[in-house]
């Protein structure tokens, strides 16, 4: 029997996924004799492809669309990270086959916040645009952290209230999308947990102009990595931050679970994940 480690990646369609260049890097890098495939799963087969982690002598997985939420009704434990998201996003297979469900979205995008910029949580207010799975990993990872008060702004305001209203923090406050200009006035951190800006969407329709140049900007889109708003932030003289970070520091938590090892996150990481992003 082969004692190679084994890991992957459930989605569908997987083919896009850049969890497997990013893995096996590391895995070359510590020297690990580890696999990490791209598993195209079916919504319908998921249940399955899940229980069968065990006897396939498969360690975990990552889950993407469109798995995260359906699958914590099909493990045996769920963590309060992933309770919070409301999603599972690495799934550990545990030595007596039972299985883990965490969720390192947050844990991505505050640890990439802190290593790219000055940001400290205590005693600073937040601003985050959108109410979907990426908004609600921010704004638990930042109430976590310490944060004073996140201003929560989405286009339809009723889903910043739901987010509100499920993670029950009185931190949180909901502004309407008609003042998400003004107010930035008090904002440390700025944050967009929408996919406007990627390539194919239209840009975030965001006025700067009463954004202080001490704050800090991070985007979540990476393909581009400087949307509009993060050079117009730029231009400002704020600090950015894009979003190809919390991609990369989210793959930590999984990669240590399931094969060991310190994975880094550094400049030759980036720049490698850099050109599968050109191509
Ligand atoms: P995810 O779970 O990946 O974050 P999502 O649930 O589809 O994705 O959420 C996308 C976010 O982008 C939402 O906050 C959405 O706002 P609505 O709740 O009003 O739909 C926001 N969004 C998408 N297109 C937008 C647009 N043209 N203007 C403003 N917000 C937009």
């Amino acid at each position: 029997m082969t004692n190679t480690l084994k890991a992957g990646v459930m989605g569908d369609p997987i083919g896009h996924s850049l969890s497997p260049r990013l893995h096996r890097f590391w895995l070359k890098k510590h020297g690990i004799d580890g696999t990490y495939e791209p598993f195209h799963i079916k919504p319908e087969d998921l249940k399955e492809a899940l229980k069968s982690l065990h006897k396939r002598n498969i360690k975990g997985v990552n889950l993407t669309i469109p798995h995260k939420e359906a699958a914590m009704g099909f493990l045996d434990e769920i963590d309060d990270k992933a309770r919070k998201i409301g999603a599972v996003n690495t799934v550990i297979v545990k030595e007596d086959g039972r299985l883990l469900g965490t969720n390192t979205d947050g844990d991505g995008f505050y640890n990439h916040l802190k290593q790219s910029s000055t940001f400290k949580a205590e005693g600073r207010a937040a601003v985050v645009i959108g109410a979907g799975g990426a908004a609600r990993a921010v704004l638990a990872a930042l109430l976590s952290a310490g944060i004073l008060k996140v201003t929560l702004v989405n286009r339809t305001k009723s889903r910043a209230e739901n987010l509100q209203k499920i993670l029950g923090d009185e931190r949180i406050k909901i502004a309407d999308w008609s003042d998400r200009a003004s107010i930035l006035k008090k904002c440390d951190l700025l944050v967009n947990a929408t996919s406007l800006g990627m390539k194919g969407q239209p840009d975030l329709d965001l006025d700067l102009k009463f954004l202080p140049s001490t704050s800090i900007v991070y985007d979540i889109v990476y393909t581009p990595l400087q949307t509009k708003l993060l050079k117009e932030a730029k231009l400002k003289g704020c600090q950015t931050t894009d979003g190809l970070g919390m991609l990369l520091h989210q793959a930590c938590g999984g990669f240590r679970a399931w094969f060991g090892g310190t994975p880094k996150v550094d400049e030759e990481l980036r720049e490698y994940m850099l050109k599968a992003l050109e191509e």
